[in-house]
């Protein structure tokens, strides 16, 4: 197997404390070296072992990939007059998810296949290296497997929304639409997914009909999340921990209960600052989270409603100077913690032994990703999305 040693690197941040200093492992004058699998040394650029190939960094900064551990990706249409229109004070209320599943339905598998990839090739773009990809556009069983199936061409970590919201046809009978997601929609899907997630919020699903729909998956051998807390303080963030859901994802509204309860968990929070912003919501309380000891990662939530955010350093910029976030705290939410978010050690960081998952800046710091919020400082992006 070819072997790759990247030198001359200002500073690097390998997310393992040790290896170097702080949350963020940093070493200055650093090298690392790989194979086209796995992170195979890491240390002072002047005892850098040789290699097959040399990457000179030039001095800049280097990163792990970041884990979007969040994403909508496989949809048609787009939703901007309904972002305007929120700009100019129309709150968010999940109304316009139908509109979305009307296109989405009426779209061929190609035209869904290269819309998607276009938006993979952003997030890639812009040093995404590990991404989960859920369905929830389509809330019929044949649609929701062909999500399923087209997620399946680009990511491992596939999600099964079939309860994104109930759709237009089945609004005079809720419990039937219920047992449809319990029943044949996971059946077909289940096998193909290896995560179940519920939009359980105001307009979506309440606490006990996601705990019914959350339930059957977990027999059904998936692993789960839940989308909590976005809309107001509905209960998801307490579902979520009660279930040992991975990660609860929003946390836009949190009690101090809710925040116990994160914290004697292995729940992570996930942060979704794209869709504050593009809904005009207050951000969630990711300082009063990180003080307290939660576990908080931090991805793009890429979907054409609340956020078509496909820039991690857009995420960064916003946890940084809005949210309050250390830049490191940060990061490492948007690397290791969209790890942990999916319950992986192998990714998120570059300890000995990690997937050589990497992102060379085009900036001596990585801070500049906050600091230079829109300029595009990623100049190389090495491993797999
Ligand atoms: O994560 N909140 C639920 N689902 C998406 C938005 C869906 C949409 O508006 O299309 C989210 O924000
Ligand atoms: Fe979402």
């Amino acid at each position: 197997m070819t072997t790759r040693v990247i030198k001359n690197i200002s500073e690097l941040t390998t997310n393992d404390p040790s290896l170097g200093v702080g949350v963020a492992g940093r070493l200055h004058d650093a090298a690392v070296v790989l194979d086209e699998q796995r992170v195979l040394w890491v240390g002072p650029n002047a005892a850098a072992p040789a290699a097959d190939e040399m990457i000179d960094a030039q001095d800049s900064a280097v990163i792990p990939g970041f884990v979007d551990s969040h994403t909508h990706l496989v949809f048609a249409g787009e939703r901007s007059e309904e972002f305007e229109a929120r700009m100019n004070g129309t709150p968010y209320d999940g109304g316009g998810i139908s509109n979305t599943v009307a296109a989405t339905r009426a779209a061929s598998s190609d035209e869904l296949r290269c819309a998607t990839e276009k938006r993979l090739g952003e997030l890639r773009a812009g040093g995404v290296t590990t991404v989960e990809i859920k369905s929830g556009y389509a809330l019929t069983v044949d649609g929701e497997a062909r999500l399923v199936d087209m997620a399946n061409e680009f990511s491992d970590e596939v999600t099964f929304l079939g309860a994104h919201v109930v759709p237009p046809e089945y609004l005079n009978d809720r419990e039937a639409y219920v047992d449809l997601v319990r029943g044949p929609m996971l059946d077909l899907c289940a096998p193909k997914s290896k995560w179940a997630d519920v939009f359980c919020d105001r307009g979506a699903f309440d606490v006990d009909e996601s705990r019914e729909i959350l339930s059957a998956a977990k027999s059904a051998g998936l692993q789960l999340r839940v989308h909590g807390n976005q809309l107001g303080a509905t209960g998801g963030v307490a579902l979520a921990v009660e279930l040992d859901a991975a990660s609860v994802d929003h946390c836009t509204f949190l009690s101090d209960d809710d925040i116990e309860r994160l914290c004697a968990s292995k729940t992570v929070a996930t942060l979704l600052p794209g869709a504050e912003f593009s809904t005009r919501a207050d951000y969630s309380s990711a300082r009063r989270l990180r003080e307290r000891g939660a576990v908080v990662a931090l991805a793009t939530d890429c979907n054409p409603g609340t956020s078509y955010v496909t820039s991690m350093g857009f995420v960064l910029a916003i946890a940084v100077r809005d949210m309050r976030m250390d830049f490191d705290d940060a990061l490492w939410s948007a690397t290791r913690g969209g790890a942990a978010a999916l319950r992986r050690d192998d990714v998120g960081h570059l300890g000995v032994g990690a997937r050589a998952d990497v992102v060379i800046l085009d900036a001596p710091r990585a801070a500049h990703l906050a600091y230079r919020p829109g300029a595009t400082i990623v100049r190389r992006v090495i491993g797999a999305a």
